[in-house]
């Protein structure tokens, strides 16, 4: 083996899902500094995904983007086929389901294209991607599934968000709900993968607002922390980014 292949064979892989802007921005950033990390940045048009590109222009081929519409289920099905190559024959150790909406409604007055539209990005896609990428997460060294949720998925936690207070954000937080009960029977059925369903905190991104708690850098510097620490002892835990178990 030469060194070059060898070295490449020592990579860890990562698909990340929503990279254009905000916690899937930072992610890709963040982990671009460590030049064991092959990254592939999965984002809905790359063509106009402009931090992305500046990025990769420093990134010395660690980084590689790809065109993905979660909630596009023909181009989630194919999307194997066009990572495989990139991996060329190594498997992924991380995918992190990140990409995700968020539209204001309440339990009464949700509408059902809206919700039908959440569930479809934030638990549906993230579902099938997962599924279509097992392949090559057995092929991976870490086999780690990082569900980017929200503590607003939690029922005993309703209610403590300023800003949302119980009855907010309906489709999102039924959403969210989801993705976490879909992370547990992925840990169910894949004893030796790691399956985690996270939330991020209150971040400033476009999402979270510029009155957020949190700086996307330190939500994100925990949340690889946690991801890259995890072991299948945590596998179906529910997870802050700063490691904090959170009720369901
Ligand atoms: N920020 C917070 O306070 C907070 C709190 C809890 C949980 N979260 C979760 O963290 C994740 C990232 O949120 P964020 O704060 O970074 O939000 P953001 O700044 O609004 O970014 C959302 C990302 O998701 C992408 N996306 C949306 N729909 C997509 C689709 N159908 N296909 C592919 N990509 C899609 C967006 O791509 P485009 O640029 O193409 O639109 C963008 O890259 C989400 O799952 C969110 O629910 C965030």
């Amino acid at each position: 083996m030469s060194s070059t292949t060898a070295a490449a064979a020592r990579q860890t892989t990562w698909l990340i899902t929503g990279a254009s802007r905000g916690i899937g921005l930072e992610l890709v950033r963040q982990l671009l500094a460590a030049p064991s990390n092959l990254v592939i940045a999965a984002c809905r048009a790359p063509s106009t995904a402009s931090a992305l590109a500046d990025l990769k222009a420093g990134a010395k081929g660690a980084l590689h983007v790809v065109q993905l519409d979660v909630a596009d289920f023909a181009g989630i099905r194919a999307l194997p086929g066009v990572i495989a190559p990139i991996l060329a024959g190594r498997g992924l150790d991380y995918l992190v389901n990140n990409a995700g909406i968020l539209k204001g409604d309440t339990a009464l007055t949700l509408d059902a294209a809206v919700l039908l539209e959440t569930l479809r990005t934030n638990t549906v896609g993230p579902a099938l991607l997962t599924a279509a990428c097992a392949p090559l997460l057995d092929a991976g060294g870490r086999k780690t599934v990082l569900n980017v949720s929200s503590g607003l998925g939690s029922i005993a936690g309703a209610g403590g968000f300023p800003g949302t207070g119980p009855r907010a954000v309906a489709s999102y937080s039924m959403s969210k709900a989801a993705l976490n009960m879909f992370t547990y029977k992925l840990k169910m059925e894949k004893p030796e993968w790691v399956a985690i369903t996270l939330a991020p905190g209150w971040v400033k991104t476009d999402l979270g607002g510029a009155d957020a708690a949190l700086e996307v850098a330190d939500s994100v510097r925990g949340i690889l922390k946690v991801v890259t620490e995890a072991t299948v002892a945590d596998s179906g835990k529910y997870l802050r980014w700063d490691g904090a178990v959170l009720p369901w």
